[in-house]
């Protein structure tokens, strides 16, 4: 399925113009993101595709179909969505949250049961032990496992999703966006995603869209987007949602930065750590040793990798690879 947005506008009945003659492509199979500060016209942008929200001016196109010409209801069965507050409904089983757009669409109860197991097995709960769970007996985790699996039973070729993983803890986001690209890799939907987390845009979309003020600053995949933003508030945007992530320094380990095993010099006077230990216990055991470089040890003890005192500083700083 091929969306194209052709100048679309969203003027709100207040006078706020929350989408400002937008145009982009979703191409057949590819996951695009939407990324920009919080107010810029992502939710909205996202919420004309299965019109929740009527465009000002401008079309949105379906495979060149004009939207504006079809059933708000019928659409929406095709075109999955997914919600940072998940959405389940709770006094209804897993089962039967999964199932309700199947059997909306008048498939037999084999073929949806089906489609709920092996949905749940895709995202490694066994079926026998959640189907018949209420969400209230879910992990937050698992509950937005469900969310996105409910927005992928009915089949439908489009997929939505607004910043499905924000409210979770950095592990089990980390997760989902693994499972979420593997999953693409043999679905190939397609997919708009939104959200403010350039780390996740860049890890998970073919292209991204960065918005600011409800207009389109730049299209381009995530290595082009790294590699020349198109101007400073593109730059500033990469950069500093880096800087933030990074300033959070008790979550990076060890192991996601150091250089594989042997340094140049000599390695028997340097200190050792664990691969586990985050960018701040490095920096302190650096400091307290004086030490211009340090030894990552795996969990017997044995040396994986090392970090120099420059290579710290610069991930601490949010700078990365771009000064020598
Ligand atoms: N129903 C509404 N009436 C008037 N203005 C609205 C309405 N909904 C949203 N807006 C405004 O439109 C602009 C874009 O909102 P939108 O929800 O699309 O932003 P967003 O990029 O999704 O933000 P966030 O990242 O915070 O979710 C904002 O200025 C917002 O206040
Ligand atoms: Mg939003």
């Amino acid at each position: 399925m091929l969306i194209t947005f052709n100048n679309v506008t969203k003027t709100y009945d207040d006078g706020t113009t929350a989408v400002d003659n937008v145009s982009f492509t979703v191409k057949e199979g590819k996951l695009v993101a939407l990324i920009g500060p919080s107010g810029c016209g992502k939710t909205t942008t996202m919420k004309m595709i299965n019109k929740l929200i009527p465009l000002s001016s401008g079309t949105i196109t379906i495979n060149g179909n004009d939207i504006s010409n079809e059933n708000a209801v019928e659409l929406r069965r095709n075109i999955g969505y997914v919600i940072q507050r998940i959405g389940l409904l709770p006094h209804m089983t897993i089962e039967e949250n999964v199932s309700l757009v199947p059997k909306l669409k008048g498939w037999k109860k084999k073929d949806y049961e089906k489609k709920v197991d092996e949905l749940l097995e895709m995202v490694g709960l066994d079926p026998n032990v959640y189907k018949k769970r209420y969400p209230l007996e879910l992990s937050g985790g698992q509950q937005q496992r469900i969310g996105v699996i409910r927005a992928l039973a009915g089949e439908p070729p489009i997929i939505l999703m607004d910043e499905p993983f924000s409210a979770l803890d950095p592990i089990s986001r980390e997760q989902l966006q693994d499972e979420l690209k593997l999953m693409q890799k043999n679905i190939h939907k397609t997919i708009v995603f939104v959200t403010h987390d350039m780390d996740e845009a860049l890890k998970i979309a073919d292209e991204i869209v960065v918005m600011k003020d409800g207009k389109v600053e730049q299209i381009a995949s995530p290595t082009e987007l790294v590699q020349s933003p198109a101007n400073e508030f593109v730059r500033s945007f990469i950069g500093e949602e880096r800087v933030k992530q990074i300033t959070n320094i008790q979550e990076v380990q060890a192991e996601s930065i150091m250089n594989t095993y042997p340094p140049d010099g000599p390695a028997d006077q340097l200190p050792v750590i664990s691969y586990r230990a985050s960018l701040q216990d490095i920096a302190r055991m650096m400091l307290l040793q004086n030490a211009e470089a340090i030894i990552i040890a795996d969990e017997e003890g044995n040396p994986i990798g090392y970090i120099e005192k420059n290579h710290l500083l610069k991930e601490l700083a949010g700078i990365h690879g771009e000064v020598q």
